[in-house]
């Protein structure tokens, strides 16, 4: 019985004279700090002066005292970072995922986001090879790099890849700077040069050539950065960039339907895929086995970025969203909200009310039938589009991607486009 009380009282004891001596430690803390010079070390003469109650030994209290100073400080200067934390977006996706889309919903947050669009295509385009392809392990690197910099609002290795080369940081052809409001406000806009011609230009004003070092300025003042871009690989890849105290990222990994996709892509990039139209349409020539390799690969490398995120390794707690394009196309607003909650950046009525406009989701807002696509039917689109033969083709080379994403196989002609089946399983992925 006794001893269920002892432990409280011996435990408030302690309490006490921890309190005890916390106090008389930062007294002598603050007296030191008047007396003490950086270069006068800490000596038992300092303390002679001073009145204590308690004795102890001088040597002990110097090391306590210095490993508390210390921890103070440590504490005081991580609460400041804490209160200046900015966010730091990546939004992953690949080609045809409806990643512009998405990554206006960013692009339209306000005056405090730095948003970039796919700044990465410079570092491709300078790393593809002959062959046409690039040195996977050379260019996520390189990805990696740059990424990590742009976070940090430094903009020199990007530009090391920028052909022509900016001059003094100055370059006409960054890649879709119109994309970026960023980019094009006010106070990255440097005046019109006559007789330049710029390739991206601005077209909410008239600008002159990109400044970087104006850009990295006013990225420098903003409290959100996000950056867009289909071209990573490997969620894995980006660990450093979780693991760097300077950031706070977040990834969000954007995915569709790899059938969607390719019905997308046979369209935007008909020439490349004339041999797959070919073959559905009953052509003699078998499929490429090559072309089907390189989908079942792009498949796969979603698939494991996403295995690698669902799984929640420590670097990447809390971290890490997967998001379908299908469910924003379906609840626009439901999922942005979602995003920005779990990004720590707030959804403002600017964000809203791009959706609204650019979605339908609200007949009272938007009024009449506009021009506007109603985002909710054309998500389901390519089902009319896309070869059953094809669509079988890409059920076998991404089955398991199909399957953990919540995508359903399809059996038969008549189930691809009969539309009372939804081809989407409602699927909540857990972060
Ligand atoms: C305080 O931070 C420094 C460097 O950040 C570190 O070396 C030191 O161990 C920390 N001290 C304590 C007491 O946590
Ligand atoms: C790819 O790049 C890495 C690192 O730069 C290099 O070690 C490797 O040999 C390259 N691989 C090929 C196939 O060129
Ligand atoms: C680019 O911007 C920086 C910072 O505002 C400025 O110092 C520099 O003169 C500008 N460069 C040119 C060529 O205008
Ligand atoms: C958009 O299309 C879907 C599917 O056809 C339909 O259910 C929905 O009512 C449409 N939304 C608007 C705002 O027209």
């Amino acid at each position: 019985m006794r001893i269920k009380y002892m432990i409280p009282i011996v435990f408030l004891v302690a309490l006490v004279i921890i309190e005890k001596e916390n106090r008389i430690i930062s007294r002598v803390s603050d007296k030191l700090n008047l007396k003490q010079t950086p270069q006068t070390p800490l000596q038992a003469g300092v303390f002679s002066h001073l009145s204590l109650k308690h004795t102890f030994s001088f040597p002990t209290l110097s090391k306590d005292f210095m490993v508390m100073k210390q921890r103070l400080e440590n504490y005081s200067e991580h609460q400041e970072v804490v209160k200046k934390v900015r966010k730091h977006v990546l939004l992953l996706a690949t080609t045809r995922t409806g990643s512009s889309f998405v990554g206006e919903f960013f692009n339209q947050q306000g005056d405090n986001m730095f948003y970039l669009f796919e700044p990465l295509w410079h570092v491709e385009k300078m790393l593809t090879l002959d062959t046409g392809g690039t040195n996977a392990t050379a260019s996520a690197k390189a990805y990696r790099d740059v990424l990590q910099q742009l976070f940090l609002c430094d903009f020199s290795l990007l530009e090391s890849f920028i052909d022509p080369l900016p001059v003094n940081h100055i370059t006409t052809s960054l890649f879709r700077r119109e994309s970026s409001t960023s980019l094009c406000e006010e106070s990255v806009c440097s005046p019109v040069i006559k007789g330049i011609f710029e390739r991206y230009r601005c077209k909410i004003r008239r600008c002159g050539p990109l400044n970087l070092t104006m850009a990295s300025e006013s990225c420098v003042k903003k409290d959100h950065r996000v950056i867009k871009s289909v071209r990573v690989r490997q969620l894995e890849n980006l660990r450093p960039l979780a693991e760097d105290p300077r950031l706070d990222i977040r990834f969000i990994q954007l995915v569709r339907d790899p059938r969607a996709v390719l019905a997308s892509r046979m369209v935007a990039f008909a020439a490349k895929y004339k041999s797959w139209k070919q073959w559905a349409l009953g052509g003699d020539r078998p499929l490429d086995e090559d072309e089907v390799k390189k989908l079942k690969g792009n498949c796969d490398n979603i698939r494991l970025s996403a295995e690698v995120g669902l799984r929640q390794p420590p670097w990447l707690r809390s971290r890490y969203m997967l998001v379908r394009y299908e469910d924003i196309a379906r609840f626009p607003m439901r999922k942005a909200t979602e995003m920005f909650r779990f990004s720590g950046i707030p959804l403002t009525p600017q964000v809203k009310a791009w959706i609204l406009k650019n979605t339908q989701v609200s007949k009272e807002i938007s009024g009449v039938y506009s021009t506007q696509k109603n985002s909710s039917e054309q998500v389901e689109k390519w089902r009319f589009s896309l070869p059953f033969k094809i669509a079988q083709v890409v059920q076998r080379a991404c089955g398991p991607t199909l399957k953990l994403f919540g995508y359903k196989f399809v059996s038969s002609e008549k189930m691809l486009t009969d539309k009372s089946i939804s081809l989407i399983e409602d699927k909540v992925f857990s972060v």
